[in-house]
């Protein structure tokens, strides 16, 4: 199970060191969330090293994957251990101050605290009634235990011992009926991707007219870019074709740039035949200039008449020449027109190009282009509606892949 492990600042974080260690033991796959605060207790690398896995605090750390979404939804079950006073405070009232208060308010998964502090806090009736607000809303609530505190105090307030948060993580993830089989983290973990190769195409091709002038679109390549990340952030192997596109490509993302359509084709399909998924959303020119002046074209008072041909169809050759198991996903940008809307032309063009899944949405001037939100349906090949998303590129881009991976041959 994919387990989320909230760390807040309390001393007692040490302890939850060797929680991670069990729960990875027992196959499971750990995101630690530590706040800022509970750094100056056990720093980040430990986290990492123990989790294999990022372990950020902050929600802009990792904007391009809505992670602080991505993170809560994505989790089996959550655990805050040690819960400070303050954490607890944040939590009953809804805030959303960092990563771990923003992965709690997108989780519907079952929450657990491990309230830790002095005696004195912990009876302190603003706690109290901050634990009672959350126990109200479904959160389990795990008594701390009593004993010795920092210092030479003693009494409630202490963080139970790594084997109760363990067992207690167990007893609740058991009735929420939870697969906490040994080993079912390998392969349900955060990394769903992982070991997947992914070739994606973006931004939009320039086809030559002459030495300073080309036929191009207005695909900015974000769609595509945005794919990439979010893949290689799931654990992908992600290489990206980027035809003309000005973005930066992620750390660990391989990328081949090319200008051509004639260029984009031959990067994709030499990149295809080792990849599980290939992503078609670059924006292809449909046509090239027949001819290429070599040297600028002079005016000569005339007007101009430019002959086009055909550009080869990249995405319908792929998916002619895919090997079986392989996914090959598309996109469609349509306008709509007097004879049919976005949708209809979407369907027609799913049955046309025989690709796995084709991504439909609406472009014009102002929409669809750039960083903005996005409107898109996902269709199978059939031309059926598999998803329809309203939101970011990123919320987009993982929807795809969430469709891609349903897809995947286990
Ligand atoms: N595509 C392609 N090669 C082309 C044109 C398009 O591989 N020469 C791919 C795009 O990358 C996209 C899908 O086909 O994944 C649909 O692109 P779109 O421009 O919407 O469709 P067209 O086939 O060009 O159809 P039309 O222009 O008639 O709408």
């Amino acid at each position: 199970m994919r387990v989320l492990l909230g760390v807040t600042g309390g001393i007692a974080a040490y302890k939850v060191a060797l929680v991670v260690r069990r729960l990875k033991e027992d196959g499971h796959s750990v995101r630690v969330v530590p706040t800022e605060a509970s750094l100056h207790f056990v720093g980040r690398a430990t986290w990492e090293a123990l989790t294999g896995e990022p372990a950020r605090s902050g929600t802009f750390e990792n904007v391009p994957s809505v992670e602080h979404v991505r993170l809560g939804q994505r989790a089996d079950i959550v655990l805050v251990a040690p819960a400070t006073a303050d954490f607890l405070a944040s939590m009953a009232s809804g805030e959303a101050r960092d990563l771990l208060g923003n992965a709690l308010l997108a989780t519907s998964a079952p929450v657990m605290v491990a309230p830790a502090m002095h005696t004195e806090m912990w009876h302190h009736p603003a706690t109290a009634a901050n634990v009672a607000t959350l126990a109200a809303r479904g959160i389990h609530v795990i008594e701390p235990a009593s004993g010795r505190l920092t210092g030479v105090d003693s009494g409630p307030g202490r963080l139970p011992e790594p084997e109760a948060l363990v067992a207690a993580l167990y007893a609740v993830a058991h009735n929420a009926q939870i697969d906490v089989t040994v080993g079912s983290g390998a392969d349900h973990g955060w990394a769903d991707l992982g070991g997947v190769r992914i070739v994606i195409s973006a931004g939009g091709t320039r086809e030559p007219i002459d030495a300073v002038r080309f036929l191009g679109n207005r695909s900015s390549g974000h769609q595509g870019f945005a794919l990439a990340e979010a893949a290689r952030e799931r654990g992908a192997d992600v290489t990206i074709v980027a035809a003309n596109v000005s973005l930066p490509s992620g750390e660990g993302i391989a990328r081949i740039d090319v200008e051509t359509s004639a260029q984009l084709a031959d990067a994709m399909r030499s990149a295809a035949v080792h990849a599980h998924v290939v992503i078609m959303a670059a924006a292809v020119a449909d046509y090239r200039p027949a001819q290429t002046h070599a040297t600028k074209i002079k005016k000569h008072g005339t007007g101009h008449t430019l002959e086009l041909v055909e550009t080869e169809d990249i995405l319908a050759s792929l998916v002619d020449s895919k090997h079986p198991a392989q996914i090959v996903v598309g996109f469609a940008a349509e306008t709509g027109d007097d004879a049919g809307g976005v949708l209809d032309y979407g369907r027609a063009k799913a049955l046309r190009k025989g690709a796995d899944l084709l991504v439909v949405n609406a472009v014009g001037e102002g929409v669809g282009f750039g960083d903005v939100p996005t409107s898109a349906t996902i269709l199978d090949a059939a031309g059926g509606t598999v998803a329809h998303i309203e939101a970011s590129k990123w919320a987009l881009a993982h929807a795809v892949l969430d469709q891609v991976l349903a897809r995947l041959p286990l």
